[in-house]
């Protein structure tokens, strides 16, 4: 078996910064590609645009001989094996766009020599890597298989959580030929202790859609539970708490103000698209979606019953939302249902600020941007504080101290003396009440 030492990766976000810089620390040698000018520049100058790779690991690897550049200055042809980690976002209509993996392919395609491999890792639906993904790469006249490897590996990176980038969580691998998918096997197992190979593509491309409508599903589940308990007075929160001391058979999952990221609303759309090419509705996918897409307008509802709670309308009221950021404690903001909520409460004749130290100006589903002010102003000029992102940074207890009135989403206020009417929480009503 040949021993692949060169890498080149194409697209360089928070999937493939990793790996070039986990194969970089193993000993490769590394050209990252990124058709984004300024995203290049940042990393040539060693700032790392994502919040599990610090400075200076960006910079050691860059000592070590780690290359970023454009497309235009790519050396393909020289790489053993070449990586594809770019978006796949959804349309409007929510159909996968897949406009940046054939861009990539067609880059590929355009340097692409006999004997090297190619791994696809951006999240897509089952059929990508052997159907259009391969097509394009074999416009140029090398045949997958014969000419070429090729091999579809998802990735399980899961940001703000370090642990998740290391050698201990398993990848999954599936090629278009065992020679393909043993290769590629080899090859991640530089950076993996364990390597778990599947029998195609297709199979690793819909294992990696499982895991994350796993997610969706579950977590629309425990939304549409969370509107229950309120409706019954009960109190989601400690539901949960009681079921999850089950040791076996339940998995924990948490209601919240709606899901964002680019995974979990996106993803699931991927496999809705695809099933209805076979005459297959995914009801559990449409579901969920309709569920978490709601939860945001169900948040604007609370701030508002929070405010009639006091006498006052949310027409006119101050909200300050503490957290934007798609999930606590990075600085990722794509499709966080905090753009909604913003929206939401403006449209309704409420003046938003938000505070978040992660991300300095935010833009809401309306297109309006906002730059964070200080907690302390927050807490200063606001009737009502929404918590829609609880940032392990955020002062609580100035929060629950200073705050006559607080929304909380994600039961921040669990553990602390709180006054009676001061929170209304998801899934749970008002405390003290
Ligand atoms: N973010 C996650 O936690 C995560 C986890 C697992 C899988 N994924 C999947 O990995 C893929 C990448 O996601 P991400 O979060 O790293 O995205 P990202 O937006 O952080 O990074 C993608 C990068 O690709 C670049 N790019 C886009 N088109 C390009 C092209 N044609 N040529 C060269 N560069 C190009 C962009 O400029 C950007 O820097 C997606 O399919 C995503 O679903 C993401």
């Amino acid at each position: 078996m040949t021993t692949d030492s060169r890498v080149a990766i194409v697209g360089l976000g928070y999937v493939g910064l990793p790996l070039a810089i986990a194969f970089c620390e193993a000993g490769l040698d590394v050209e990252g590609i990124d058709a984004n000018a300024p995203r290049v520049a940042e990393l040539g100058a060693g700032r790392s645009p994502i919040d599990d790779i610090s400075n200076e690991r960006l910079t050691a690897a860059l000592a070590n001989g780690l290359r970023v550049v454009q497309p235009e200055a790519a050396q393909l042809p020289s790489a053993d094996v070449v990586f594809v980690c770019v978006p796949t976002p959804i349309t409007r209509s929510k159909d996968p766009d897949l406009g940046p993996v054939l861009s990539a392919a067609s880059l590929i395609r355009d340097h692409l020599r006999a004997g090297q491999l190619v791994i696809l890792q951006s999240t897509t639906f089952p059929g990508t890597t052997s159907g259009p993904f391969r097509e394009e790469l074999e416009k140029g006249g090398l045949i997958a298989g014969r000419d070429f490897d090729l091999a579809f590996a998802p990735e399980r990176v899961n940001p703000g959580d370090p642990a998740s980038a290391s050698r201990g969580v398993p990848r999954l691998v599936g090629g278009t030929t065992p020679a393909a998918t043993s290769r590629a096997a080899a090859l991640l197992g530089r950076i993996n202790d364990h390597v778990l190979e599947v029998s195609s593509p297709d199979a690793a491309e819909m294992a990696k859609l499982l895991e994350n409508v796993c997610r969706n599903v579950n977590i629309a589940f425990v939304n549409q539970l969370a509107l229950l308990c309120e409706r019954m007075g009960l109190d989601v929160w400690e539901v949960i708490d009681a079921a999850a001391t089950k040791p076996f058979g339940f998995m924990r999952f948490t209601p919240g103000p709606g899901v964002g990221g680019h995974c979990i609303p996106v993803d699931p759309y991927y496999l809705a698209w695809r099933a209805r090419e076979f005459d297959f509705i995914d009801r559990f996918v449409e579901l969920a979606g309709d569920i978490n897409f709601a939860m945001p307008r169900h948040v604007v509802d609370l701030v508002a019953e929070a405010l009639n709670e006091r006498g006052l309308a949310l027409r006119g009221a101050r909200v300050g939302v503490l957290g934007v950021a798609f999930k606590p404690n990075v600085r990722d903001a794509r499709n966080s249902p905090a753009a909604e909520i913003l929206a939401g409460l403006a449209a309704r004749g409420a003046t938003v600020s938000f505070h978040d130290a992660h991300v300095p100006t935010f833009r809401d589903g309306d297109g309006t941007t906002r730059g964070s002010i200080t907690l302390d102003e927050l807490l200063g000029a606001s009737d009502v504080v929404l918590v829609v992102t609880p940032h392990r940074d955020i002062d609580f207890d100035a929060v629950y101290e200073r705050a006559t009135l607080v929304v909380d989403t994600v039961n921040s206020s669990a553990g602390r003396t709180v006054r009676p009417r001061q929170v209304l929480r998801l899934g749970a009503g008002w405390s003290g009440a």
